[in-house]
């Protein structure tokens, strides 16, 4: 069948070496007794500035690397046909690295899972509830409406706040941006975090989950048990602000499970609650992660867009041009005119490309496996390296310029597998394609309105704090046009 690929088909590096080494003889950073490379990765400038090392040891290493902090060993991942082989051998659940402070906490208050946690058949069940709807593109246009209702806000509160066109803490008002959004299409309610007063309930609810998501990294480094036990102010800090998002979360969800009966033809969430067969203890925490991860990935990744269209006003001046020619003067940007702007989303998927927002994902291995030339054990973190393969030179020809056009060649020889924001395979973001169509929209109303420019041409700096993030404000104005 079409399906079946022959041996010439699959990459050199993918295909099982005829005799495989064992992990130990892979290659890697300095592995001290037990630290590991800690000593070496905050040598070379901490953990927050991993991406840079991790591009680093990938040069010097090559395609695949194991390395060692503290008690956590993984093997590094950084060439597309490697991706390509691990996808090629993908489980039926594929599984990520176990975020425990999360599992604790809901182990503690008897609730359950979501999918960023979830794992096997529980997780393919609660997959496929959300899944239909949520991954298909005829289906999501559908929240055009109410994307587009946040946007006009967001639009007028950049024409009210801005002082010579400079905004102050941008990051945080496109935070607020797109928490709003995915509120109003997961709950269908309106917070009014981009009024001038906002009301009190929306930014307890918006404080909870960044003090949540703040606290609960230092737990993944050192043991959740002993927090716990020890009931640190750490644990203390995490349990209460979970404790808040849910009983907020719950608020909403019973809501809007009440007023089922009538759902209007864009409610998706509604559609999904009302069809599936999830327990209501389910639904809580389903959808409390899809808020969870929707909200500063999409931020980020609007900032970072914004950012590259400062930087490239031939980019920017050509990208208004399809606007003007696709979406007729007085009307709103809908999911119909984005069938006819392919730049649009070349300029997308490129900024995505050289300032990705999540730099890595995991696999958590379920078999024994054969990647490149290593037989890897059962258990065996594998990290997946999206910030590596997307600044890589030998991926992308003239790799570190903005060049959406590199999209629309004809004949492009670019490996699809060296460009994944999204992850890969079934355990690829369930929120894709909500988030590209938000961000699409996003960009028509803001580069139709306002000519974003540089204000300087000094290089920015990125540090990981969990998402790839400038280290300044970032040196853009919004002028209008
Ligand atoms: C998973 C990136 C927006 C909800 C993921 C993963 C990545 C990612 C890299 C891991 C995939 C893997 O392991 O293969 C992003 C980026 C976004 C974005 C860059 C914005 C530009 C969203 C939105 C939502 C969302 C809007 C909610 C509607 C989730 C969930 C998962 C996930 C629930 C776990 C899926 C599963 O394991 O089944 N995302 N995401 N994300 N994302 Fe997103």
């Amino acid at each position: 069948s079409a399906c079946v690929l022959e041996e010439k088909d699959v990459a050199p590096c993918a295909r099982a070496a005829p005799r495989a080494h064992s992990l130990a003889s892979m290659p890697g950073p300095t592995n001290l007794p037990l630290v590991g490379s800690l000593v070496e990765l905050l040598w070379r400038g901490g953990l927050r500035r991993q991406h840079d090392s991790l591009v680093h040891y990938h040069k010097k290493f090559g395609k695949i690397f194991r390395m060692k902090l503290g008690s956590f060993e993984s093997v590094q991942i950084g060439a597309p046909c490697l991706l390509e082989a691990l996808y090629r051998k993908e489980a039926n659940h594929p599984q990520r690295l176990e975020i425990k402070p999360w599992t604790a906490y809901r182990d503690l208050r008897d609730e359950a899972y979501g999918l960023l946690i979830l794992e096997g058949k529980d997780w393919q069940r609660v997959r496929s509830a959300f899944q239909q709807k949520l991954m298909k593109p005829t289906e999501v246009v559908k929240l055009d409406g109410k994307i587009n209702a946040v946007l006009a806000d967001f639009v007028g509160r950049v024409g009210q706040i801005n002082i010579c066109g400079r905004i102050d803490d941008l990051y945080y008002e496109l935070n607020k941006w797109s928490f709003e959004t995915i509120c109003l299409v997961l709950y269908d309610k309106r917070f009014g975090l981009l009024q001038e007063e906002v009301n009190e309930e929306a930014m307890n609810f918006i404080t909870a989950v960044k003090t949540m998501m703040s606290k609960f990294g230092k737990m993944m480094v050192t043991p959740v048990e002993v927090h716990k036990y020890l009931n640190t102010r750490t644990w203390q800090a995490h349990t209460a602000a979970w404790d808040r998002i849910f009983s907020t979360a719950k608020v909403y969800i019973d809501r809007k499970l009440k007023r089922n009966a009538d759902r209007s033809p864009d409610d998706l969430i509604g559609d999904i609650l009302h069809q599936c067969s999830l327990s209501k203890k389910e639904l809580y925490a389903a959808i409390t992660e899809l808020q969870i991860g929707g909200v500063e990935t999409t931020a980020n990744s609007m900032l970072w867009a914004i950012f590259n269209l400062s930087r490239n006003p031939v980019a920017q001046k050509r990208l208004l041009e399809e606007i003007k020619r696709e979406v007729p003067q007085g009307q709103d940007p809908c999911g119909e005119h984005l069938k006819s702007m392919p730049y649009l989303k070349a300029c997308l998927k490129e900024s995505m490309r050289l300032s990705p927002s999540v730099p890595f994902t995991s696999r958590t291995l379920d078999k024994d496996t054969v990647l490149g030339d290593y037989a890897i054990p059962k258990g065996t973190v594998l990290m997946l390296n999206t910030h590596a393969l997307s600044s890589n030179e030998e991926y992308f020809d003239d790799g570190k310029q903005f060049k959406p056009e590199r999209w629309l060649r004809e004949n492009s020889t670019i490996n699809p597998f060296a460009h994944t924001p999204f992850g890969i395979g079934k355990r690829m973001c369930i929120g894709r394609r909500l988030a590209e169509l938000q961000l699409q929209l996003a960009l028509c109303w803001l580069i139709r309105d306002y000519e974003i420019v540089a204000t300087d041409n000094e290089p920015l700096n990125v540090i990981h704090s969990g998402l790839l993030v400038p280290k300044r404000e970032l040196p853009v104005a919004f002028l209008r046009r």
